[in-house]
């Protein structure tokens, strides 16, 4: 009997013992199973992670390196990346604004900006064409576009913020209106002043001729002799307004040009006007043997008109020489001083129109133009003009009395 209860003692040890084994081996499983569950959460976090990181890396070198004015910040508004443009344009360094908040960067933003970031941290893309950003040392104008950026797991990162400087644009818009302005002021003025002789000096002298014949029809003169003085100064003096007419008509337009060509047409200028201011012109010109059209002819011989009186009005100098050239394909027009100068970028916001006007001209007929003047230095101005005039719309030739100045 006591051998049996050993036995079943035993049997009941041993069957502990498996169970117990059991037991243990299923919790080794199983932690093991916890353990490499963990290890591949972690796998996953940090593959995430790198994910997160490349495509963050990746947006980085972008903002970096895109030719734009761009920046690149986190949710509180600290800057990971700026464009090498936006250093540029906004005088920053990259390097030592990186992880600095942009308010502190910038304290001078405006609060419709604040506005744009709050919108686009919350989610939304917001935009200006045309804003005035108004700093200490002057104002610039912009265009932006601000603009939240998202993590591999689209949660959103930050914002970017994308300017551009349009300053020079908006100057020279203003700078083209304002021309525009005064070339309708001018041609109003033009048309004035041809009203104004008309009226005061041609009428005047008619009304005078009209007092004169009536006078000669209520008194006719007996004598012979006196009929013929009084109708030889009503002749002279319609000769007289019939000159005045010719002048006034060939300011607006030279009817001669075409008949006696370019260079006598400017040789005659320069004459005249030598005489009439009181200077002297070196003219000289080469055999013109092909005819330039009309258009051409009237664009060179404007810009001499408009190069001399410039010469003649800032120059201080009393010598001025022209050449007029035959090249390959067209011809070359030089005035030239050497006189005062003046600075071309000063001169052109000046005001004056004849600068603007000459090259409205040649860029009109397909030609170019150099202005070479320094202060004190003296002035050129070459025009290389081409033969043949451009066709307009219609395929009809750009030259009219209307073109004239
Ligand atoms: N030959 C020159 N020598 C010195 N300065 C010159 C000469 N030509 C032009 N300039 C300078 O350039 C400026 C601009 O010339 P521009 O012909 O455009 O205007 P303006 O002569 O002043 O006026 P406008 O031609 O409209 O009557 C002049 O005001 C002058 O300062
Ligand atoms: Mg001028």
């Amino acid at each position: 009997m006591a051998r049996e209860s050993d036995i079943s003692a035993r049997r009941t040890s041993d069957h502990s013992d498996r169970a117990h084994l059991e037991t243990v081996e299923l919790v080794k499983q199983q932690m093991a199973a916890v353990l490499s569950e963990r290890k591949r959460v972690e796998e996953a976090i940090r593959e995430s992670e790198a994910r997160v990181r490349a495509r963050e890396e990746l947006l980085k070198i972008f903002v970096k390196s895109v030719p734009a004015g761009v920046a690149m910040l986190d949710r509180e508004m600290r800057y990971l990346q700026v464009s090498d443009r936006f250093c540029a344009d906004y005088g920053v360094d990259g390097s030592q604004i990186l992880g600095r908040s942009h308010y502190e960067v910038f304290p001078d933003l405006p609060d419709r900006w604040k506005e744009g970031h709050r919108r686009a941290l919350a989610g939304e893309t917001v935009r200006a064409d045309e804003d005035r950003w108004d700093r200490k040392d002057g104002s610039l104008w912009v265009q932006w576009e601000i603009r939240p950026w998202k993590t591999a797991e689209g949660v959103q990162g930050g914002i970017l913020i994308f300017v551009v400087d349009i300053s020079r644009h908006k100057q020279m818009e203003a700078a083209l209106r304002d021309t525009g302005r005064k070339l309708v002021e001018s041609q109003e003025q033009e048309r004035t002043r041809i009203g104004r002789e008309l009226h005061d000096d041609i009428s005047q002298r008619l009304a005078m001729l009209t007092v004169e014949v009536d006078d000669l029809d209520e008194n006719f003169p007996a004598s012979k002799s006196e009929r013929k003085e009084r109708l030889a100064r009503i002749r002279q003096r319609l000769v007289d307004i019939s000159s005045g007419v010719e002048a006034l008509s060939q300011q607006l337009y030279s009817p001669h040009l075409e008949l006696i060509g370019i260079a006598a047409a400017m040789r005659g200028f320069c004459r005249d006007f030598a005489a009439g201011r009181k200077v002297e012109i070196d003219f000289a010109a080469d055999q013109i043997t092909r005819t330039p059209s009309p258009d051409v002819s009237l664009c060179l011989l404007r810009v001499l008109q408009e190069a001399l009186h410039n010469a003649a009005k800032h120059s201080r100098v009393r010598r001025f020489h022209v050449r007029l050239a035959c090249s390959e394909n067209g011809l070359d027009l030089q005035v030239s001083d050497q006189g005062a100068g003046f600075d071309f970028e000063s001169a052109m916001k000046a005001g004056g129109l004849g600068l603007s006007s000459m090259r409205e001209r040649v860029r009109l007929i397909h030609g170019t133009i150099a202005i070479d003047s320094k202060p004190l230095r003296g002035t050129t101005i070459r025009v290389r003009a081409p033969l043949a005039g451009i066709a307009n719309e219609d395929g009809g030739l750009l030259s009219s009395p209307s073109a004239a100045l």
